[in-house]
């Protein structure tokens, strides 16, 4: 089917079934502009939290569609591709951190979004780029780990002197960023500002201009007064950034900043799985449970 028709087909599959598309903007840029609401990994929780739609189309990575899904156990919840997956969320396992509480109970756990639910299920509460510095200020006197992001968990452990054990989990596409990238790009493009996600390498992301979570570096390029930015995070995003700011000038860190997984998606897998309402995520009643405390704490503290 060519576009235009996979767009119809959409928007009238919507309606029939009071469905609703939320879009990581990571996404490619063709499903960022069918979706209804496009967003970070907070803003698409706390939407998905409020709907009333009866389906939810999350355009995005297993972890994100599994917390739709926590946050709203009766709504049907449907991953376009059953293989999208984040493989940081696979780097911490039930088992290691139910080993690493026994150990040390005395540590409150604090838990990056990309985890899975049952990580979740297990920990205090849990914090996205956008909120973990709010949140974790909340808790700076406490003994801590965070799991299972290093880079963002020793960004903020640096920022904040805490007592923070941190999970040797990373981003494969942005723990792969070298100062050597950043320090080329900005002797080729010296009038732009380096802007980073913190899931990069305290080395890169102290060389950053501005540090934030994807939203936080959409909501820099159309504020700031520059108008020229090296974009230290998926590519994804500079499809939105470009749409709000078509005067100013992006350029990606480096060519390897594609999310594999999050890239999987393409128009047709959300034509599919309106139509044949597949691949649903279920989360057993009990971890599902655990789990929503967590992420109910962050929301309200978000
Ligand atoms: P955001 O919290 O900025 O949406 O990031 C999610 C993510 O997967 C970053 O790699
Ligand atoms: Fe996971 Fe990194 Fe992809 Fe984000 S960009 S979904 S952290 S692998």
């Amino acid at each position: 089917m060519e576009k235009e028709q996979l767009y119809k087909e959409i928007n009238r599959l919507k309606k029939e079934k009071n469905a609703v598309i939320l879009a990581h903007y990571y996404q490619e840029g063709s499903i960022q502009d069918i979706a209804d609401f496009t967003g970070d990994s907070l803003y698409l929780s706390q939407v998905a939290s409020k709907t009333d739609a009866d389906i939810i189309i999350f355009a995005g990575v297993h972890f994100m569609a599994e917390t739709a899904k926590i946050l709203s156990p009766n709504k049907k919840v449907l991953l376009p591709v059953k293989e999208a997956g984040c493989p940081m969320a696979e780097m911490a396992t039930e088992l290691r951190l139910k080993t690493y509480k026994e150990k040390h109970p005395d540590r409150i756990i604090v838990c990056y979004v990309n985890s899975t639910a049952k990580v979740k299920a297990l920990s205090d509460i849990c914090v996205t780029s956008s909120n973990a510095e709010t949140i974790i200020k909340h808790y700076k006197d406490e003994k801590l780990l965070y799991v299972p992001d290093k880079n963002l968990g020793t960004y903020m452990r640096e920022k904040y002197n805490l007592d923070m054990e941190v999970w040797p989990g990373f981003c494969c596409i942005h723990n792969d960023l070298t100062p050597k990238q950043v320090s080329d790009m900005k002797a080729k493009y010296p009038n732009a500002q380096f802007i980073v996600h913190p899931e990069a390498k305290l080395e890169v992301v102290k060389m950053a201009e501005h540090i934030g979570s994807t939203k936080g570096l959409l909501n820099y390029t159309i504020e700031s007064s520059h108008n020229e930015f090296i974009v230290g995070t998926e590519d994804g995003i500079i499809h939105t950034m470009k749409k709000h700011s078509p005067n100013k000038i992006f350029h990606i860190l480096t060519p390897s900043l594609r999310c594999y997984d999050m890239k999987l998606t393409t128009l047709e897998d959300v034509y599919l799985a309106l139509k044949e309402e597949q691949f649903e995520i279920i989360v057993p009643k009990e971890i599902s449970e655990k789990a929503f405390i967590a992420l109910d704490k962050m929301l309200k503290l978000s």
